[in-house]
């Protein structure tokens, strides 16, 4: 293939943003970051993109963790999309950052919003809001793709100076104790033992027992384990039993699973 593209995805969003950008792009393979272990391309591949969610104002561990395994070709085209919820902030410029120590350059970065699927601080609001931002997005998947096509360079989208200058601290603050913040997931409701939490979780951070789940302490904060469990059982905090949940209405959840359907 030309193009591959790796995306990471809690609700998606990213995945959507992936698949419409490979068909814009054509001869492009899909690659999820999380099964990845040793990303190699084929030797045909001139370009490499990645798509993935904002998460605290930055770029989240799994794709730090993703970068230092993928395979380093320099003199490759690289591009990437930062799917948020309306703050990018420095996101891309940090990958930028991270991708130079590896001697890679990122040619092109583009910002792209969606609803948001933090749900601690509430639901994905409106539908009419939340079908504005898809018509949007598409939109801007359609320039990126021919800036990508053309192999132009660049481009690197940030948020403004104020949400830089702000977040970045948080970002910096936040960021080693991301992985427990899983101990504010609890269940409030009928949990049916699907397994589907289990079964989202990119980095096997869950497990059923006795029926009902249990978090390790291992967390991404993808949040896609609460965002997709069928009863709404999952609550993380206090607040989350009256928001509404959100998943990209066009990616099903057995597109996240981690393994194959039996
Ligand atoms: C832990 C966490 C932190 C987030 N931080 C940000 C942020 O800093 N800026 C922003 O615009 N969106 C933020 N979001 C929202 C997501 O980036 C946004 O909803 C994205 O579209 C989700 O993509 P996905 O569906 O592929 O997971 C955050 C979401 C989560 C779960
Ligand atoms: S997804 Fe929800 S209902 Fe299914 S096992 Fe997990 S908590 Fe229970
Ligand atoms: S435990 Fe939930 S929020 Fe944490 S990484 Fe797994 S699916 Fe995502």
């Amino acid at each position: 293939m030309n193009t591959v593209l790796y995306y990471y995805t809690g609700t998606g969003n990213s995945l959507w943003t992936a698949r419409a950008l490979a068909e814009k792009l054509g001869d492009t393979e899909l690659v999820q970051m999380h099964r990845m272990t040793h990303g190699t391309h084929g030797s045909e591949t001139h370009a490499i993109g990645l798509v993935f969610p904002v998460h605290i104002w930055g770029v989240p561990s799994l794709v730090r963790n993703f970068l230092q395994t993928m395979e380093k070709r320099p003199g490759a085209y690289y591009f990437a999309v930062a799917v948020n919820g309306g703050q990018v902030s420095r996101t891309l410029i940090q990958l930028q950052e991270l991708m130079a120590e590896d001697n890679l350059t990122l040619s092109a970065g583009f910002d792209i919003a969606f609803p948001s699927n933090y749900i601690p601080w509430g639901g994905p609001g409106p539908v009419e809001r939340q079908r504005k931002f898809f018509a949007e997005a598409a939109e801007k998947i359609s320039s990126a793709a021919e800036y990508i096509s053309s192999r132009k360079s660049g481009l690197i989208e940030k948020g403004p100076l104020w949400q830089r200058v702000l977040f970045t601290g948080f970002y910096k603050m936040s960021y080693n104790s991301v992985k427990t913040l899983d101990k504010n997931f609890h269940i409030d409701g009928t949990c049916s033992s699907c397994g589907i939490c289990e079964r989202v979780c990119p980095v096997k951070n869950i497990t059923l027992e006795a029926g009902r789940p249990v978090w390790h302490g291992n967390c991404e904060q993808c949040l896609a384990c609460i965002q997709w469990c069928p009863e709404q059982c999952i609550q993380y905090g206090k607040k989350t039993k009256g928001y509404e949940r959100y998943h990209h209405p066009e990616v099903k959840v057995k597109d996240l699973f981690r393994e194959p359907l039996l």
